[in-house]
Parts: C-alpha cells; sequence; structure tokens
C-alpha cells in the first residue's frame, strides 16, 4: 500500500455473503429487522450527506458546535500522533480535530476507516490535498470486524463521530466498546459523540423531514439488495416512518409495506411475503442521558476524561482514556 490510498478489507463477494447472511437473518424473523449500515452505498452516503444539512436533522449542528469549540482542548489533553476515526463517512467535521491536532504538533498521520468505499475514496482525497503534510491511511471494513488492523503511531485517538454510537442494539454497543479498548495501549483515547434524550416531536422530525430526504435514504436498504442480490422489491411501495419508542430511548426507522407483496431474493434462496402494514425495523438510534454513555465506557474500560454538549444540550461529546491495562 502507498501514502494517501484505500486499504481494503473485503472483496466484492465477501460483502454479498455477509448481506445474504443479514437479509435471511433479518427478513425470516418473526418482526422483520436489517443492520442499518447497508445503507451505505455510494447513493446511501450521498444521501446521509444530504441529511446532515436538513433544518430538521440538529445532530451534525451540534456535534460540529462542540468540535469547534474543543478541538483545541482536545488536541492539549490527548497530545494524539494518529488520529483513527470510525464511520468517518465524509470527515468534514473531523477536519476541526486535524487542523487542531496540526497546530498543536503532534499529529502525523489520520486513519479513517468506512464500509462506504465512495465516501472513504472522496475523504481520503480532499484531506490528503488539505493536508499535504499529513499520512492518509483509509481503511475500507467493518468497524465491528476491522479495528486489529489499524496502523498508527502512538498515542492514538479514535474518533466515533455523529452518534453512530447509537445505531448499536446495547448488547452490540457494549461489545464494540470493548473491542476498541482491546486494541489501544492504556493511555490512549477515544472521542466519541451521542445525541441525547429529548422531546417525541423534534426527534421524530429530525428523522421524518419535510422534503423526504431521510425516507430516500430509508429505503435505499432495499435498492441496495436489489442490486446486490437481484432481489424484486417495490421500493416504493413501502412507508417511511420514524418512531420514538420511549421506554427504550431510541427512534426506530421502519418501512412500512403499503399492501401484500411477495419479494424475491434469488441471490438469497429465499422468498418473502408481507401482509399490508407489517414493518422492517431498519435502524435504531439510540439517545442518551447526560453522563449515560459514561458508565457504559467505565464498563469497558474506559476513563472519561471530559463531557461537553452543545449549547442547547441537545447533544453531548466524551473524551475517554483507555485505563485497564
Ligand atoms: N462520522 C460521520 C458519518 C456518520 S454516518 C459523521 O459524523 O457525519 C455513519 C457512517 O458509518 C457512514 O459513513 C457509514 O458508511 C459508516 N458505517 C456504518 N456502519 C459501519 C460499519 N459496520 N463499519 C464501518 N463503517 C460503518
Ligand atoms: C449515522 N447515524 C448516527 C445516523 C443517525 O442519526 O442515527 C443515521 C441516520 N438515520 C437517519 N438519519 C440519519
Amino acid at each position: 500500500m502507498t501514502e494517501n490510498d484505500l486499504d481494503v478489507h473485503r472483496s466484492t463477494e465477501d460483502v454479498t455473503e455477509a448481506l445474504r447472511a443479514d437479509v435471511k437473518a433479518g427478513l425470516t424473523a418473526t418482526r422483520k429487522w436489517l443492520p442499518p449500515k447497508w445503507f451505505y452505498d455510494a447513493r446511501g452516503s450521498e444521501l446521509f450527506e444530504a441529511i446532515t444539512a436538513l433544518p430538521e436533522y440538529y445532530p451534525t449542528r451540534a456535534e460540529r458546535e462542540i468540535l469547534n469549540r474543543e478541538a483545541g482542548e482536545i488536541a492539549r489533553i490527548t497530545g494524539a500522533h494518529t488520529l483513527v476515526e470510525l464511520g468517518s463517512g465524509s470527515s468534514e467535521k473531523t477536519r476541526l480535530l486535524l487542523d487542531a491536532l496540526t497546530d498543536h504538533g503532534t499529529l502525523g498521520s489520520f486513519v479513517p476507516l468506512d464500509v462506504s468505499e465512495s465516501a472513504l475514496a472522496d475523504a481520503t482525497e480532499s484531506i490528503a490535498a488539505a493536508y499535504p503534510k499529513l499520512i492518509v491511511k483509509g481503511v475500507v471494513g467493518d468497524f465491528t470486524e476491522h479495528l486489529d488492523l489499524l496502523p498508527g503511531e502512538q498515542p492514538r485517538l479514535v474518533a466515533f463521530l455523529g452518534g453512530t454510537i447509537g445505531n448499536f442494539l446495547p448488547a452490540e454497543r457494549a461489545k464494540f466498546l470493548s473491542s476498541v479498548r482491546d486494541v489501544l495501549e492504556p493511555g490512549e483515547w477515544l472521542l466519541i459523540g451521542t445525541d441525547l434524550v429529548k422531546d417525541r416531536e423534534t426527534l421524530e422530525r429530525a428523522y421524518h423531514d419535510a422534503a423526504g430526504v431521510t425516507a430516500d435514504f430509508n429505503r435505499n436498504v432495499l435498492r441496495v439488495i436489489n442490486a446486490r442480490l437481484g432481489a424484486d422489491f417495490a421500493v416504493d411501495e413501502f412507508r417511511h416512518e420514524s418512531y420514538w419508542d420511549a421506554e427504550s430511548e431510541w427512534i426506530e426507522m421502519r418501512l412500512r409495506a403499503t399492501r401484500d407483496m411477495r419479494v424475491r431474493i434469488p441471490a438469497a434462496e429465499l422468498e418473502v411475503t408481507f401482509a399490508e402494514g407489517e414493518y422492517i425495523r431498519t435502524e435504531i438510534s439510540a439517545k442518551f442521558r447526560s453522563g449515560g454513555i459514561g458508565s457504559e465506557l467505565a464498563a469497558a474500560g474506559f476513563a472519561t476524561e471530559r463531557w461537553w454538549t452543545d449549547a442547547e444540550n441537545r447533544y453531548g461529546v466524551t473524551l475517554a482514556r483507555s485505563a485497564r491495562e
């Protein structure tokens, strides 16, 4: 691998096999579900970027506000030589960290990791051009599987931004945090963004915008299954919904069948029936309470060093240190 290129950890066949397994598990379950990572082909990544600019979708702006205010402090505390970013997408907000760590004089390399090759290729190209002295090593991979492959001089700062931690179920979240801690040496750093619990209306609107961009993003998972597995989902006949589950404290995105349907998925050797009104849960987006992620981080072996919110208390960012030998 040369400098500033992409390291691809999965072949097209591996990705198709993983999708086939997830589709079989999720669409044969009594309550149908699909994992959210399958939204993100090139179109899905573009739709996510469009979501971040929507008036209803506040998390990106709130997180940017915090990073803008605190990036200098993060650089001072961590003195990171390597910035690793998991689920990096466009890495737009990450530039605030790159700027601060560059000004601090410690940063040598940036390692973004994402399942979306197109998003990663765009991001690494523009970041390498904007930061010519930085070594940029993009990794196309899955952050639930490929953490042990992350290069970089220590101390490393692992950034997990955007509230993506909320897209895990609680048990998956605990496993993920432990796996991040396992690849870090004691004293290395994790910076994690979490959206916070708030009123139902604000939350449901953030996931059901007036322009219909989130609906398009949600339906994209069906387009991905059609393209990769030769399925015949009638994509537009699934209605997008966002639902705040106040007990679990997460938003659910759903795709609800508007009529009885039979869907063929040849590459998974599967035929799936939908009754009118039946839905697929396509994503959860868990919301946290002030300090809530701190106890989960502690259980995984991290000590919280700082916790910041935006001025309106909508969103939190935690800086934690890997504490266990
Ligand atoms: N961090 C960016 C993007 C968030 S969107 C931001 O804050 O705006 C979530 C990103 O995580 C997408 O780019 C998606 O492709 C990536 N992603 C989702 N599941 C993933 C997985 N299992 N492994 C690696 N990347 C994943
Ligand atoms: C990437 N992730 C944190 C986003 C979220 O808010 O859960 C994905 C998203 N889904 C709908 N809109 C945005």
